[in-house]
């Protein structure tokens, strides 16, 4: 649905160029959400308005379903933008204008008669929970409702792509979770491609399929959320998934903490159906091995439960090992920890 291909931004001019993007190569399927994590300054903005060029790269191309945006002129381009949809981190709305309006504005620029507006608004209003707000304007509303007006505007010219640059950053927590769920809920009804860029792990795992890890300016790790999430390999990755084993003291402490002959501590990690299992008690009596539990949790990606569980093995050498092989067996992922 969208392809990046070598994509390179630069800001300035001769010794104060700031490279904003290098070399970048993305590719986002029809139907996904994908989500773009990275810090502040590492160039997520500058990527996804790459994607409907309001930011024009240096070079490279941008594609969206099937058409190379970036060979466009002006009036073909403007043609195109209509089915990409934005959304932005302080909404954009008009202050002047009610949010009936506000919702009608991109139709109107169209040239869409009034009673299609009008069909059109009202749905929208429905689809995002506004009814009885559409007299009212932006200041009256609370930070959740103004961005459900970003997301009905959005959604006004029948967008094939949503484009949403840090949507949730302003909200509190649980507003945060309302606008996640709406957006899901656009997703699946309307096969909606969603890219979203934010910088809180926390959006990834709760809506998106896959997700790139940002930064300075180039894609550093990036696959489905259940990979990246569970298995992250770079540092910034790391450091944005909370509770990260090994910077814990504590743990590092519980971990080596022992008086017996030997022990092994672990961390094994169940996905789907073994999150509620019991395969490791009955591993280990098979075994013969004992355990402590030094950490654990259990959660969501998405849809999808998995468990995070450290424990140290004790017992004979021979029986740990044999303990970790029947684990890798039965479909669970062990790794030793140092
Ligand atoms: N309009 C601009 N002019 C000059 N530099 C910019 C501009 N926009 C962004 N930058 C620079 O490009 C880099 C990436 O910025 P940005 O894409 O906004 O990152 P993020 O959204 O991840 O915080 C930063 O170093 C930023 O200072
Ligand atoms: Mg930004």
């Amino acid at each position: 649905m969208i392809e990046l291909k070598q994509l390179t931004k630069e800001y300035g001019k001769g010794d104060r160029v700031t490279t904003a993007l290098s070399n970048l190569n993305l590719s986002i399927e029809k139907g996904e959400i994908f989500g773009v994590i990275g810090h502040s300054g590492a160039g997520k903005s500058t990527l996804i308005r790459c994607i409907n060029l309001l930011e024009r790269p240096t070079s490279g191309e941008v594609w969206v379903d099937g058409v190379n945006l970036t060979s466009l002129n002006t009036q073909q381009l403007q043609k195109e933008r209509r089915r990409i949809g934005m959304i932005f981190q302080h909404f954009n709305l008009l202050s002047s204008a009610t949010v009936y309006d506000n919702i009608a504005f991109p139709l109107r620029i169209a040239h869409t008669s009034k009673e299609t507006i009008a069909a059109k608004v009202n749905e929208l209003l429905a689809l995002v929970g506004l009814d009885e707000h559409s007299d009212k304007y932006p200041a009256q509303l609370s930070g959740g409702q103004k961005q459900r007006v970003g997301i009905a505007r959005a959604l006004a010219s029948d967008p094939e792509v949503l484009l949403c640059d840090e949507a949730t950053s302003a909200l509190d927590p649980q507003t945060t979770d309302s606008i996640l769920k709406l957006l899901l809920d656009i997703n699946k009804r309307f096969n909606l491609t969603i890219v979203l860029i934010t910088h809180e792990m926390h959006v990834i795992q709760s809506i998106c399929d896959r997700v790139a890890v940002i930064h300075a300016g180039g894609i550093v790790e990036y696959g489905p959320v259940t990979e990246v999430f569970l298995k992250p390999k770079h540092v910034v990755t790391r450091e944005f998934i909370r509770g990260e084993a090994s910077g814990n003291e504590l743990l590092q402490q519980a971990i080596h903490a022992t008086h017996l002959a030997f022990s092994q501590a672990v961390k094994i990690t169940f996905l789907g159906e073994t999150t509620y299992g019991s395969i490791l008690s009955r591993t280990v009596r098979e075994t013969g091995v004992d355990f402590a539990i030094l950490q654990g949790t259990i959660s969501t990606i998405k849809d999808t439960p998995y468990g995070q569980l450290i424990v140290r093995f004790e017992g004979e050498q021979e029986g740990i090992i044999r303990t970790i092989d029947k684990l890798v067996q039965q479909g669970l992922d062990v790794e030793v920890m140092a």
